[in-house]
């Protein structure tokens, strides 16, 4: 039910955000993609609009039905990207070891269930010095009075959002599963409640 809601205003809630600041982070992150890339979480298709015509080949990963028909529909304006649709989770990725060149995900490690095996998913995948494209909205590290407030809304916000979770420590995660960061930017997100803002973005490298 949550989720075919979410699917179904994903482009609207998130309209404001877009406007603010994502689109913008979205089009910088992605503009140098080259290769063989994964997108994983890849919902209604936010990022289509921004892959940029060196990519040879796009696999487009969703699990969930609901966002796999609005990708469907939007899918039709971007007959040009050499894109193909898989249905997986971050954590059970169905491809070979060392299958891309890039892997992309945005907004996805604050809703799996378990980070830490899909970072190690996202690293198998990965060719050696295969990068991992990035933008997450994180705990609030620098900002106690904020962190407190992610912590007390975070039970509830996880029901209402589809598993959205406002604590994670992305970027320690991204470190632990074996890459190094070549670029992060740290960043609020305009647009969004507050207890979403604190967002990291950039790029990590597979060691
Ligand atoms: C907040 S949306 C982000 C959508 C899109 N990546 C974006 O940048 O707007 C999170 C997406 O991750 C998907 N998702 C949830 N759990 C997942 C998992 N374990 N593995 C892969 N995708 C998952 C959801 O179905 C949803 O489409």
């Amino acid at each position: 039910m949550f989720s075919w809601l979410m699917a179904k205003y994903y482009d609207y809630m998130l309209r404001d955000a877009e406007e603010k600041c994502l689109k913008d982070w979205r089009k910088i992150l992605l503009q140098d993609l080259s290769g063989d890339v994964l997108e994983l979480g890849c919902g209604t298709g936010a990022n289509l609009a921004f892959y940029p015509n060196t990519i040879n080949h796009l696999v487009l990963a969703e699990p969930n039905l609901s966002m796999q028909q609005q990708l469907d529909l939007k899918l039709k304006n971007y007959s040009h990207l050499p894109a193909s649709v898989l249905v997986c989770t971050a954590e059970s990725i169905s491809t070979p070891d060392n299958s891309f060149d890039a892997v992309v995900s945005t907004l996805l490690l604050c809703t799996v269930n378990n980070p830490a095996l899909a970072l190690s998913e996202i690293h198998r995948v990965l060719r050696p010095g295969g990068k991992l494209f990035f933008i997450e909205h994180v705990a609030a590290q620098n900002n106690p009075e904020r962190l407190k407030w992610q912590k007390r809304i975070e039970p509830f916000w996880k029901i209402l959002q589809c598993n959205c979770h406002l604590t994670r420590d992305t970027e320690a995660n991204i470190l632990q599963a074996g890459f190094i960061i070549q670029k992060i930017n740290r960043q609020s997100m305009r647009g969004v409640p507050a207890i979403v803002r604190p967002s990291i973005w950039g790029i990590a490298e597979k060691l």
